[in-house]
């Protein structure tokens, strides 16, 4: 079972989510069960309409691209895990995007982690190399070198199967890459088997080029 996680970042208003909708929903959904499983992770606004488009797959799930370090209460601007309740099943937590331009830190990966866990949302913690801290009790780990990231090279296979051990991922966890992941290279990517997923920003927010991508992750 391959994790292929579409991050849309600051994308998209809501007709074009709309026909995103559409337009994925005329390829064979079902096809995709028990193959791979597909994580939308869209602005926060659109998150109920791609819930109610999506409800009927299991294997199509949601993701938030952020998540408050606080709860519910007094602090404007932010969603809090308790927000999310019933939309969405996983968190992107720390993109590097996140930390250089919004100043986040391990710690606050870290509260964020803590945020998410008690929510019962599942947070994949996103890391830009072994410098960058991976909370405790985190399940999904997600590569990302900052060089790689919209710039349509990927970083090479062993490079990234070194990481996977750089970084302390076991056996236990989920290692997923991302960072100028397209539907031309991701079957070289999830091939290897240590490679549990992949991430892919620019390639989700076409919908043909994101199905053509997931399909390649099936039959491996
Ligand atoms: P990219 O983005 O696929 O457009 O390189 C990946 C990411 O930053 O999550």
């Amino acid at each position: 079972m391959k994790y292929i996680i579409g991050n849309w970042k600051a994308n998209k208003n809501a007709d074009e989510v709309q026909k995103w909708i559409a337009a994925f929903k005329t390829h064979d959904l079902a096809v995709l069960e028990g193959q791979v499983e597909v994580i939308i992770c869209p602005p926060f606004p659109f998150l109920p309409l791609l819930h109610e488009a999506f409800k009927e797959f299991d294997h199509i799930k949601l993701g938030a691209q952020d998540i408050s370090q606080f709860g519910a209460g007094q602090y404007t601007g932010e969603v809090a895990a308790h927000s999310l309740d019933g939309l969405v099943q996983y968190v992107l937590v720390g993109h590097s995007e996140r930390r250089r331009y919004f100043q986040e830190t391990d710690r606050s990966v870290e509260l964020k982690v803590e945020a998410a866990q008690s929510g019962g949302i599942e947070p994949i913690v996103l890391v830009r190399g072994p410098e960058d801290q991976i909370p405790l009790g985190v399940k999904f780990v997600g590569y990302e070198p900052v060089d790689a990231i919209g710039t349509g090279d990927t970083e090479s296979l062993p490079q990234i199967q070194d990481m996977r051990n750089e970084i302390g991922v076991d056996a236990t966890q989920v290692f997923i890459y991302g960072g100028s992941v397209k539907s031309h290279n991701v079957r070289d990517l999830v091939s290897a088997p240590e490679v549990d997923g992949v991430l892919p920003g620019g390639a989700s927010l076409d919908p043909e080029e994101f199905y053509t991508l997931i399909e390649r992750c099936l039959h491996l």
